[in-house]
């Protein structure tokens, strides 16, 4: 099959010139071509053709994208987006003067989720999460992170992983799932909390290799959930099965989180709103991607993670939304890229380098997707708008036209 994406206004390549990966100023240079088609053989790119020379009936499908821009299909890198029920009555709460850790603290926050869901079957909760999933695929996303996390016991974080394998084969995006077992602990551990971490390590980690059920560990470093040594235990032992490992740290105090995650070569590390310069030079010399969740500084009113430094250093920085019931109830990349902008001092091409490229390394996926590039997945979002400020411009609108995996049109609106 071949495809023709033909005559869009402007075809944002965010262009790695074959890095596969964006550091320092290289975020801020979007590699636009005017005047280019894309060719797509089946679900590869293989040429970008200037429109002059283009013979349309050597293509058996053209689509016209005259007055539309093409950029790469945003990855979506951080989120929890199964989840049972609601934390409104938090969210009133934190209106009337509570904060985000004494609400946890009482026994609410995460643990509210938890509960939510230990009495939520797994078909009742790929019905809550459909209409998350098609709400990101419509914002241009063709690949989408969701960890587990709101289980907290063997048969729930289980459960949590089958429904995110089951989204996968649901929807035409790529839908990869995190273990997060290790995000808080669960009431029946509180008074020996060293006995969870072993059935993490022992019971939970080894079952979920052996059934393929996530790719990544991750774990929330943080005084009030795991310390850095406990950390340290779960992740050298979902390194030795051969998962992949994201780290929650540096959100609100700093424990030690991000030596270990650096130690153990982390693929990312998330939050970073207490990050110091020190830290920063930390990252900078290494391969490991700052995950910046602007949302939630936004959500619960403090303050933002230093990406402005954290650029100039040349980490690598990735952005997302993690979309989650309680501290970013936010499912709008585009808004995280306005937050990113108006909040961290990004440019608007940074935004778009750190939504694609970066985020797509952050998944170790960055060989395949995340930049047009010849040899790379047809993964697209479709814009209809003549040019790129105007999605971060919008403020959180969506300007999508069309969403394309694999070389597939698998959403497209009526009309723009
Ligand atoms: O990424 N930091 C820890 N976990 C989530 C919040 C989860 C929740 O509040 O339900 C986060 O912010
Ligand atoms: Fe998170």
């Amino acid at each position: 099959m071949k495809r023709l994406f033909y005559n869009p206004e402007q075809i944002v390549t965010v262009n790695t010139m074959e890095k596969n990966v964006k550091r320092g100023a290289d975020m801020n240079y979007p590699g636009v071509l005017e005047y280019f088609s894309i060719v797509v053989e089946d679900d590869i790119i293989t040429e970008f053709v200037p429109n002059h020379v283009i013979k349309r009936t050597e293509f058996d499908e053209v689509f016209d994208l005259t007055g539309k821009i093409v950029l790469p299909g945003l990855v979506e890198s951080h989120t929890h987006a199964v989840f049972a029920g609601s934390r409104a009555d938090e969210f009133r709460m934190r209106l009337s003067g509570a904060t985000y850790e004494e609400i946890a603290k009482k026994g609410g926050g995460i643990l509210n989720t938890v509960n939510a869901v230990r009495n939520s079957s797994v078909d009742e909760l790929i019905e809550i999460s459909k209409g998350r999933v098609e709400s990101f695929i419509r914002q241009g996303v063709t690949t989408l992170e969701i960890k587990s996390g709101y289980g907290l016991s063997f048969y729930d974080e289980i459960k949590l992983l089958q429904v995110i394998k089951e989204l996968d084969t649901i929807f035409p995006i790529d839908i990869l799932p995190t273990f997060l077992g290790a995000h808080t602990f669960p009431p029946e551990y509180q008074n020996d909390k060293e006995k969870y971490v072993a059935v993490i390590i022992e019971e939970m980690l080894p079952y979920i290799k052996e059934n393929n059920l996530a790719v990544f560990t991750d774990a929330f470093c943080e005084s009030t959930a795991f310390t850095a040594k406990q950390v340290e235990r779960i992740f050298a032992a979902a390194k030795e099965l051969g998962f992949k490992l994201k780290l929650h740290t540096e959100q609100f105090n700093r424990i030690g989180g991000l030596e270990t995650a650096l130690g153990l070569n982390a693929l990312s590390v998330d939050h970073l709103e207490v990050l110091e310069d020190d830290e920063i030079q930390m990252l900078a010399d290494s391969d490991t991607t700052a995950t910046l969740l602007p949302g939630v500084s936004f959500f619960l009113d403090y303050g933002y993670a230093p990406a402005r430094k954290l650029i100039d250093s040349g980490a690598i920085v990735a952005l997302a939304t993690d979309y989650n019931p309680g501290s970013s109830h936010i499912l709008n990349p585009f808004l995280i890229m306005l937050l990113a902008s108006l909040k961290m001092g990004m440019t608007i091409e940074e935004t778009i380098s750190a939504y694609t490229i970066n985020a797509a390394k952050s998944l170790d996926l960055n060989e395949e997707i995340g930049s047009l590039e010849i040899g790379k997945k047809a993964d697209f979002a479709i814009f209809g708008t003549n040019t790129y400020s105007d999605i971060i411009y919008s403020a959180g609108q969506n300007l999508i036209y069309a969403t394309v995996k694999n070389g597939e049109v698998v959403y497209k609106v009526e009309s723009r």
